[in-house]
């Protein structure tokens, strides 16, 4: 069984001090730091890009997770691995060729994650589960922090969990949208090994990183 991880979302930061917030959730034992990157094209909403995280990186030495929520995306992935990306997450829909921009992304010497939105079923990616590190399972439309959790999802977790197994991969579960004290247990148990808080992380517990990383943690 992998360890659990946990990467915060800086979505739900205070992004006047995103150096030090991130400082801030290394010294409360975050795994690595979940960077969502949106484009007010493919998600209605617009954060940060390449020159934020450059500066970003040399906050830690945490891994970046970062999560690409923008397209057209195959041009712009060289300038989030140049920008200091440990992870490169992509979205199928965002490319025309998904197995162009995974062999790219691995080039770049990153490792590579496919997100699937909520309506995206694991078929779309089958074929590529053997060329992944991570498969990103969105529990909510991605775009924003603060939403609801799908539980329609924990079964798409199931099933990708049982395709892992029999297919005797070894790519990470990682989940995000709306994890909270009360779904964690039930996504790790489905397969989850590594899960995305914004929210929970920065509100609960009188915004207690140390304590609220912890808590996700176990189960
Ligand atoms: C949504 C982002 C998620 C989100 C998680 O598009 O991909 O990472 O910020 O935030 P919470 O935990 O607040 O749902
Ligand atoms: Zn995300």
């Amino acid at each position: 069984m992998k360890k659990i991880k946990i990467s915060p979302s800086i979505l739900s930061a205070d992004f006047s001090q995103l150096g030090k917030e991130i400082k801030r959730l290394e010294e409360s034992d975050a795994d690595m730091i979940h960077v969502d990157v949106m484009d007010g094209h493919f998600v209605p909403n617009l954060t940060i890009g390449p020159p934020v995280i450059k500066t970003l990186r040399k906050y830690t030495k945490l891994t970046f997770d970062v999560h690409l929520m923008i397209s057209p995306v195959h041009k712009y992935i060289k300038d989030y691995a140049d920008a200091g990306a440990d992870i490169i997450t992509i979205h199928p829909e965002a490319t025309e060729n998904l197995n162009k921009s995974i062999s790219h992304i691995k080039e770049l010497k990153k490792k590579v994650g496919v997100s699937l939105n909520p309506d995206t079923k694991i078929d779309v990616i089958t074929d590529i589960l053997n060329n992944i590190d991570l498969v990103l399972i969105m529990s909510v439309f991605p775009g924003f922090g603060g939403q609801k959790f799908i539980p329609k999802v924990v079964d798409k977790i199931k099933e990708l969990n049982k395709i892992k197994k029999e297919k005797k991969l070894n790519f990470d579960i990682e989940v995000d949208g709306g994890i909270n004290f009360s779904n964690s247990k039930t996504v790790i148990e489905a397969g989850a090994n590594i899960l995305v808080s914004g929210t929970t992380i920065f509100k609960e517990n009188d915004g207690n990183l140390k304590k609220n990383i912890e808590k996700l943690r176990t189960i």
